[in-house]
């Protein structure tokens, strides 16, 4: 599943001791298993292997430009969802012909952005963003390639804020209105229609959702023929589960089969968006104990906090963390707890965790996805740095970021300065 695993009571990423890298790099970091990222993407890629498919990373998950770079050296495309990670996929090499561009507010800075790199389609959200996108093209003298998000009104069966594909969220056209918008962006002069996307929503550990979804997509695309608007490219999104606990998502295999079965053959090449099942569980967020308290309860205080991570306080989200020497010691029910000015700064509550003291080593679990992408400088705390394991040596893939990275871009206006303090 992943390549972190103990060898005599000291966790190892690969053949790299975790401890050797905090030494070298401080704490905390994300560090990343490569061995681990090339398998999750072969399994998955390998998966749809017998259909013409592309594989487009969810650059939101995981933007680093290195770990981009490594799965576009594995044939692999990147789904973008913003100028900046534009720039992140061109950056690291990354095929324009395999980025597709969702999103409910693309301005036109990142349309135009995205036209002139030649990318393989806008997924386009609204009629308005196809009115801005017919506006950019014209005015660049091309043909936007676009597919529509529809919106099929399927339950995904995930955390609310990751639910994408009900009606009530704010992602994709109604299904139900997506003919007339369709029909409409077939006469506009630069808009080549390619496609019809779709994206349910994110931690999925189902099939039947997205089977159903593209049940009613696979319905809808039959409807667009009836009118002689023929798609070359169908986008399902990407949203499969992964085990952060207890929980049992199909594995890229059997969600692979229940897509290919459904589908029945249609004649389009099949864009994936995967994500959190890539790089999910081939990262960890490693942070050291700084103090522990014990009243009413015991608290266990470290140096990362929901900046660095912002998946527990933000969604109430499960990771495992562990210790990364001597893992089998006794065991107390604490809170781990950032050093952030918020109640809501814990990275585990009410958890039977190590006896743990200070200067110890924890690794917070299967924090690869929406872990370092997702950290701010809340607190003003440079963001973290990040690390990638090759088989015996490790690689520093973004500095830790400093005092002066914090201020960046500020100033004092004369006004002020001219004021005493
Ligand atoms: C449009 C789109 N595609 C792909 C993804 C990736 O999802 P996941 O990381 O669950 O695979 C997301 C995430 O929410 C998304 O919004």
């Amino acid at each position: 599943m992943h390549d972190f695993l103990y060898k005599n009571d000291t966790l190892y990423c690969e053949n790299v001791a975790v401890p050797t890298v905090a030494e070298a790099v401080g704490t905390p970091f994300y560090l990343y298993s490569g061995a681990t990222l090339t398998r999750h993407f072969a399994a998955f890629d390998r998966a749809f292997a017998d259909i013409p498919h592309i594989t487009c990373f969810a650059a939101k998950s995981c933007a680093n430009i290195a770990i981009l770079r490594l799965f576009a050296s594995l044939g692999g495309g990147a789904d973008i969802v913003s100028g900046g990670e534009l720039f992140r996929a061109r950056t690291a090499g990354v095929d324009p012909q395999k980025i597709v561009y969702s999103g409910v507010g693309k301005t036109a800075d990142e349309i135009r952005a995205a036209l002139e790199s030649g990318i393989l389609m806008l997924n386009v959200e609204s009629e308005q963003e196809l009115a801005q996108i017919q506006e950019v093209a014209a005015g660049l003298g091309l043909k936007a390639p676009v597919s529509f998000r529809v919106n099929p009104d399927v339950d995904p069966k995930t955390h609310a804020y990751i639910s994408t594909g009900l009606a009530k969220n704010k992602f994709g056209i109604p299904i139900g209105d997506a003919l007339r918008v369709y029909l409409a962006a077939s006469k506009l002069p630069n808009i080549t229609i390619k496609g019809v996307s779709c994206h349910i929503g994110s931690q999925l550990t189902l099939v039947s959702p997205f089977v159903e979804s593209l049940a009613k997509v696979k319905r809808f695309i039959a409807q667009l023929a009836e009118e002689g608007i023929v798609i070359s490219h169908l986008d399902l999104g990407g949203g499969l589960g992964i085990r952060y606990n207890a929980e049992e998502p199909p594995d890229p295999a059997e969600y692979a089969r229940a897509i290919k079965q459904e589908l029945g053959g249609l004649a389009c090449t099949l864009i994936l968006e995967p994500g959190r099942v890539l790089v999910g569980n081939a990262g960890a967020l490693i942070t050291k104990v700084l103090y522990t308290k014990e009243g009413l309860k015991k608290f266990i205080i470290v140096d990362a906090g929901m900046n660095d991570l912002a998946r527990p306080s933000l969604y109430d989200a499960f990771h495992l963390i562990q210790a990364v020497e001597r893992p089998d010691r006794e065991q107390t029910v604490a809170d781990v707890v950032g050093p952030i000015c918020e109640t809501g700064d814990f990275l585990a509550r009410e958890r039977m965790m190590p006896n743990v003291t200070a200067n110890d080593l924890l690794a917070v679990m299967s924090a690869g996805a929406y872990g370092f992408s997702m950290s701010s400088n809340y607190n003003s705390r440079p963001r973290v740095a990040e690390v990638l394991v090759h088989q015996n040596d490790f690689h520093i893939i973004r500095a830790r970021e400093t005092n002066e990275s914090l201020i960046q871009g500020e100033s004092i206006p004369d006004f002020l300065k001219k004021q005493s303090v």
